[in-house]
């Protein structure tokens, strides 16, 4: 019997997006992914293995367009990819109109959006975190950092593209970043209030699950790259890189991760009238008295979703749908043995201002080894010619039977890619820099 293929609008524009849109095309129940805006790689024709993927030019926060192109097209789900669409309440809006979307209520995202409200959370839940302090005052924030003599973080307590965090070495620094955040509001109302806290030390890792708002769901473990160049060295970026699953952490240490960080927020928001729906990330370091919570998003990470989801096995809708219906525990979630990584391509400038424009060669050499994805990022078609539309162009992603077998395929595909002033990272899931 012959059923309607579904509709899937996908928003926001990045490698994120262009991964979830090759995800959910893979299900045999979809028949046309809409990415809004999308980009250059995000435009495929049907072919007989797979749905087809249109791009549609409406920002990806003017929630009154995508509204009306939802119930223009009878879209059957929305899936956010970012996380300003959704502390502008675009899920809200949706569910209003009654249309089906994933992705937490503006409520439910304050954990991403606003850091104080989410430090304030798990202090309240008793989830490992620095100790903090929030501030809204110039005076009060500085003779709070005069009396601590341990290192600090300030942070801008709401979004600021990743940028908004400083970890700071000295006092002189830590007041040399509140000047910015307070005083010159160089992030706007984002930096109105502050959180500083403790400067820990460790490893990251990136611990994404899915919720119903009540059940969780962790996916492979990632861990993202998030400074410029090889070694950990530069400045921060929204992620030059990403690897998944993570060898040094265990299934059970995951699972207990979940029970003491993931659920009690999860429950938490619940209680608090505020049930979250969707994917809960949360960036994690592994301390010597062990894991703390950095962070929380309201979304998948950028690039982790790019290494995560060629990993996964079953259909992402089938388990996006039950999160929607609160059936998630009896979702199917299987996993490719092997491993994935992701390196990104970035232009020269990146985390900067970046020249536009530039043209992408190479794409189709690359695409066409096995096990190897090219999910774009920051790219424009300019008459039928690839071009760079923004810092972090491609998201190239290789599985491989190991770490070691994966970043080599990953680096054989980059190498078929060139651009001028192309940047990469050359150490993703390697023990040592390669080149
Ligand atoms: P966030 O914006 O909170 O995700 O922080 C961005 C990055 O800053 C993290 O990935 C860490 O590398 C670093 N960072 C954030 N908070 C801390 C902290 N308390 N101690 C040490 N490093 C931190
Ligand atoms: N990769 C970090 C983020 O998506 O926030």
């Amino acid at each position: 019997m012959a059923m309607k293929g579904k509709r899937i609008l996908i928003v926001g524009s990045g490698g994120r997006e262009h991964a979830l849109a090759w995800a959910l095309a893979r299900s045999p129940e979809v028949e046309t992914v809409y990415v809004a805006p999308g980009n250059a790689g995000t435009r495929w024709p049907a072919r007989s293995d797979r749905a087809s993927a249109v791009p549609v030019p409406i920002p990806a926060e003017d929630i009154k367009g995508l509204i009306a192109f939802a119930r223009e097209r009878a879209i059957d789900l929305t899936v956010v990819g970012p996380e300003a669409p959704l502390a502008l309440g675009m899920v809200d809006a949706f569910r209003a109109a009654g249309l089906r979307i994933f992705g937490p209520t503006q409520a439910a995202a304050r954990l991403e959006s606003s850091k104080a409200f989410a430090k304030e959370l798990m202090r309240r839940c008793g989830i490992p975190t620095a100790d903090f302090a929030v501030f809204h005052d110039l005076d009060a924030a500085r003779s709070y950092v005069r009396r601590h003599s341990s290192p600090l973080v300030v942070k801008a307590s709401g979004l600021a593209g990743g940028k908004g965090t400083f970890v700071c070495e000295t006092v002189q620094e830590a007041e040399e970043a509140l000047r910015l955040l307070i005083e010159e509001r160089v992030f706007g109302e984002a930096g109105e209030t502050v959180v500083i806290e403790e400067r820990l030390e460790g490893r990251e890792l990136s611990l994404l699950a899915l919720t119903d708002g009540q059940t969780v769901r962790p996916l492979l473990p990632a861990r993202d790259h998030k400074r410029l160049r090889d070694g950990d060295q530069g400045p921060n970026t929204g992620g030059m890189g990403a690897y998944a699953p993570v060898p040094d952490i265990s299934g059970e240490e995951i699972e207990a991760m979940a029970r003491i960080i993931l659920q009690p927020a999860v429950e938490a928001l619940a209680r608090q009238g505020a049930p979250f729906t969707g994917v809960l990330y949360a960036g994690l370091m592994l301390t010597a008295h062990g894991p703390f919570v950095l962070e929380f998003n309201a979304r998948l990470g950028d690039p982790e979703a790019q290494a995560i989801l060629p990993l996964l096995e079953s259909d992402l809708l089938e388990a996006l749908e039950a999160c929607l219906d609160r059936r998630l525990e009896e979702a199917p979630l299987r996993w490719r043995s092997g491993s994935c990584v992701t390196v990104v391509l970035a232009v020269p400038g990146y985390p900067g201002p970046v020249p536009k424009g530039i043209p992408i060669f190479g794409l189709e050499e690359a695409e066409a080894m096995e096990d190897v994805w090219v999910f774009h990022a920051g790219t424009a078609d300019a008459n039928g010619q690839v071009v760079n539309a923004g810092g972090r162009v491609l998201a190239v992603s290789a599985w491989g039977a190991d770490l070691a077998a994966a970043a080599g395929r990953a680096y054989a595909a980059v190498s078929r890619i060139h651009f001028e002033g192309m940047h990469f990272r050359c150490d993703i899931g390697r023990a040592r820099p390669f080149r």
